[in-house]
């Protein structure tokens, strides 16, 4: 088993990363507590099972999968549900999932009763290297992505990595953009091993490793005000694309591909980028230009005033945020 403490303004919380860990998963959980578990439609039903025998007291609370369903109706829907069932302050919420069902469920844990304690067990490569931990939390408006969130931490992360094995090819290379992404940002070693060897030979490794990166950030400034903002390399113009096409021509991680390529300046690193990319099915170009982006830009929660921060790479391996030279 590998692991990693991540610490926070709640806590520290522990992040167990194995191989099968969802077939033991009643060694990680209180058998005392009643869990909401929140699941969306399209999760292999073995999973779904697994966590339901772990935790003997349970309410499962299903939705349709896709990013659509970071919504205000969702979360309604779902706060409905858990109000019809009496769910008090002491329950548990268990994201069963991937980033969506994360992001969706920590929102709900985050403002329900004031607050319940919640655990992450993404079953994505993009939800097991990212998403699951760093307590960003959200839900989208028709036309701004995480424009309704906060910063709620999980009490625990379980990473069980066989789950990728039922992941379908395309969801996993859209994982391998951020996996790309840390590498970029601030691992050369990683950005070279990711673009050499195949990570499916040892997900625990990659993994662990994203998650290493992800945590340095994370807990040098939890609030996302200054050096956390590296982790947004690709971001702004990937949200802006994915909302531009109301989220159905591209995943999650294929529009941060292309946002990265765009974004970074220097010639020789981004045919270094093009190339990993490549090597991973990734899209590296859209024909959308800057302007018709732009009214998405500017509704990016990242934006302040007039100013728009992007993140460069000058070096693989070291970032910085740096003002746009774009006009908005
Ligand atoms: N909170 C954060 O810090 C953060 C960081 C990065 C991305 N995100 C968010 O994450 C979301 C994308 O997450 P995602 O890429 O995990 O997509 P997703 O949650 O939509 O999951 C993709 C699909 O895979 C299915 N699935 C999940 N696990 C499976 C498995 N093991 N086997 C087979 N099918 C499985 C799901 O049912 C779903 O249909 C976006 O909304 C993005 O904004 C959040």
């Amino acid at each position: 088993m590998r692991q990693l403490s991540v610490k926070s303004h709640q806590g520290t919380y522990d992040v167990l990363i194995e191989s099968g860990l969802l077939k033991r998963l009643k060694h990680h959980i209180n058998p005392e507590l009643f869990y909401v578990i929140i699941a969306d439609d399209m999760i292999p039903i073995d999973y779904v099972n697994d966590v339901k025998n772990a935790c003997p007291d349970h309410l499962l609370i299903r939705f349709p999968a896709g990013e659509m369903s970071k919504s205000l109706f969702e979360f309604s829907r779902i706060i409905d549900i858990m109000v019809k069932h009496n769910i008090r302050k002491d329950a548990v919420v268990v994201a069963l999932g991937g980033g969506v069902t994360g992001d969706l469920s920590g929102f709900i844990a985050s403002v329900y009763s004031r607050g319940l304690d919640f655990i992450q067990i993404p079953t994505t490569l993009l939800s097991q290297i990212d998403s699951s931990v760093g307590g960003k939390v959200a839900i989208n408006t028709t036309d701004a992505k995480n424009i309704i969130g906060s910063i709620y931490p999980p009490k625990k992360v379980l990473i069980d990595s066989q789950t990728l094995n039922t992941l379908d090819k395309r969801q996993i290379n859209a994982g391998m953009a951020e996996m790309i992404k840390y590498g970029m940002i601030a691992d050369k070693a990683f950005f070279e091993k990711i673009k050499n060897e195949d990570p499916s030979q040892d997900w625990d490794y990659y993994i662990h490793k994203s998650l290493e990166i992800k945590k340095r950030y994370v807990e040098a400034d939890e609030f996302d005000n200054s050096i956390r903002q590296s982790l947004n390399f690709g971001h702004t113009i990937g949200h802006a694309l994915e909302t531009y096409y109301e989220y159905k021509k591209y995943l999650h991680g294929e529009a941060i591909a292309i946002g990265m390529v765009q974004i970074v300046s220097n010639p020789q690193i981004k045919k270094e980028l093009i190339e990993c990319l490549k090597k991973y099915n990734l899209p590296t170009s859209d024909p959308v230009s800057f302007d018709e982006l732009k009214v998405y830009i500017n509704r990016d929660k990242k934006g302040r005033k007039d100013l728009l921060k992007i993140v460069d790479v000058t070096e693989i391996g070291f970032s910085v945020i740096v003002k746009s030279q774009f006009k908005l």
